[in-house]
């Protein structure tokens, strides 16, 4: 199992660029796949969860071109995919598996969807249930909730108002890509705001869809328009690694262009300028529907900790280990609750955070839904393990990088889930 071994570092000057958004290139791709005519989409992200959707749209009769960073894709339209022949192996990705389930339910054939252990361990009833209220036939194991997952296309699928009991975009993603095919309208009410890349691209695809408070309504499609063109901005996620680590390290300067801003995404901006990052954002404007934005972090000296609670753990989800490195690191008690969605991503992060973290000389305490940890002035490297989950080696690596001595963090090939050029990019940056 490949590892990674780094060390202390005291100086960060530099600019990166950040691959493609991995949330915005999944939903790209399906939707320039159900639309007519041809995109392109510019920056998509190849890594590991989006090319298991590109594999899946493949097996149904679209046939992506790729060209450098670009993708082009000759949408098949709404009816146009095809009864895929062979299992559609979705990998690690949730975000596949959930939004495929979306509008595979509408189509006129029969699929049956399947993945690695960790997402044949992860909950799909939280989909399958309103889908199933809409006409869908999903069939997995233990009462439907795991895959492999059977699915018997249903075309005459109705609409549905539907209120969720959990703040999922995946899961509103599925419903609403259901609604492009279902009789008359549908509509999806969230308890509290989750990222809308979604409702932003239909949107842009020319799909009948409104939002009013937490509830989003959509019309059943006809057809979808290619916009063409699709810019897809970079990932904020993948860059929270790097403004943690520049945030850390007193006296860094780092540069990251073409951001993704979403205000559904930014949290980790918010809560680390809270605990006194400098943080400034720069040429901030719209494109293809989303906000982007550059990033200017200069190192912090010390920062302090935070209560953080249900309401802003949406907007923070993916970054919460990287988000308790830095409380680490931070002066006083850092408090996360209302966040037991980390228990079912791709490795349990409460666990898996508190158990690595403190290999390192961390001081943090696993809670039912979140974690509380307590600050300390210094971390000390080790030998640390990513449990197969990206989110994980790439705080660990990070972490590495702020810890006296070696830290060797193993088994990190799931680097390549969301963020195959991590590292290339990090040594380039630092120089180890
Ligand atoms: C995602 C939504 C989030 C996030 C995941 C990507 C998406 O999951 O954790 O990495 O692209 O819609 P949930 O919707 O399950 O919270």
């Amino acid at each position: 199992m490949p590892s990674i071994t780094v060390k202390l570092i005291k100086y960060l000057k530099g600019s990166i660029d950040i691959p493609g958004d991995k949330s915005i290139t999944h939903r790209a791709m399906i939707l320039s796949s159900l639309a007519d005519g041809e995109t392109l989409i510019k920056d998509f992200l190849k890594s590991e969860d989006c090319l298991n959707t590109l594999s899946a749209l493949r097996l149904m009769g679209v046939e992506p071109i790729f060209q450098d960073k670009d993708l082009y894709i000759s949408g098949v339209g709404l009816n146009g995919l095809r009864e895929p022949k062979e299992l559609i192996n979705l990998g690690n990705s949730g975000t596949s598996m959930r939004l495929l389930l979306g509008f595979l339910s509408a189509q006129g054939f029969f699929t049956v969807l399947t993945g690695d252990d960790s997402l044949k361990s992860r909950p799909m009833k939280r989909v399958i249930e309103p889908l199933s209220l809409m006409g869908g036939k999903i069939y997995g194991r233990d009462d439907n909730n795991f895959a492999p997952l059977a699915v018997v296309g249903n075309p005459k699928l109705k609409g549905i108002n539907y209120k969720a009991p959990l703040a999922s975009a995946q899961v509103k993603s599925a419903v609403l890509l259901a609604g492009l095919y279902a009789l008359v309208s549908t509509s999806y009410t969230e308890p509290i705001p989750s990222r809308d890349h979604s409702e932003k691209m239909l949107s842009y695809f020319g799909a009948e869809i409104k939002k009013e408070g937490l509830t989003t309504t959509i019309k059943k499609a006809s057809y979808l328009r290619s916009p063409q063109v699709i810019n897809i901005p970079r990932d904020i996620s993948s860059a929270s690694f790097f403004i943690v680590l520049a945030t850390l390290i007193s006296n860094s300067f780092l540069y990251i262009p073409n951001l993704g801003l979403n205000p559904n995404r930014t949290g980790i901006l918010a809560v680390l300028s809270k605990m006194g990052a400098s943080i400034e954002i720069l040429n901030f404007h719209e494109e293809c529907g989303e906000p982007v934005g550059d990033l200017k972090i200069i190192g912090s000296e010390k920062l302090k900790s935070v209560t953080l609670d249900y309401e802003i753990i949406p907007q923070i989800i993916d970054e919460i280990p990287i988000i308790a490195l830095a409380a680490c690191l931070a002066q006083g008690t850092t408090k996360i609750t209302g966040a037991s969605e980390l228990r079912v991503k791709e490795s349990d992060r409460i666990k898996t955070t508190v158990s690595e973290l403190n290999k390192l000389g961390a001081k943090i305490k696993e809670l039912e839904d979140g974690l509380l940890i307590e600050g300390v002035n210094f971390l000390v490297g080790n030998k640390v393990t990513s449990h197969g989950d990206h989110r994980i080696a790439m705080t660990l690596i990070i972490a590495g990088l702020v810890s006296r001595g070696e830290t060797t963090v193993e088994d990190i090939e799931c680097l390549n889930t969301s963020f195959p050029q991590f590292t290339k990019i990090l040594f380039d940056l630092v120089q180890i």
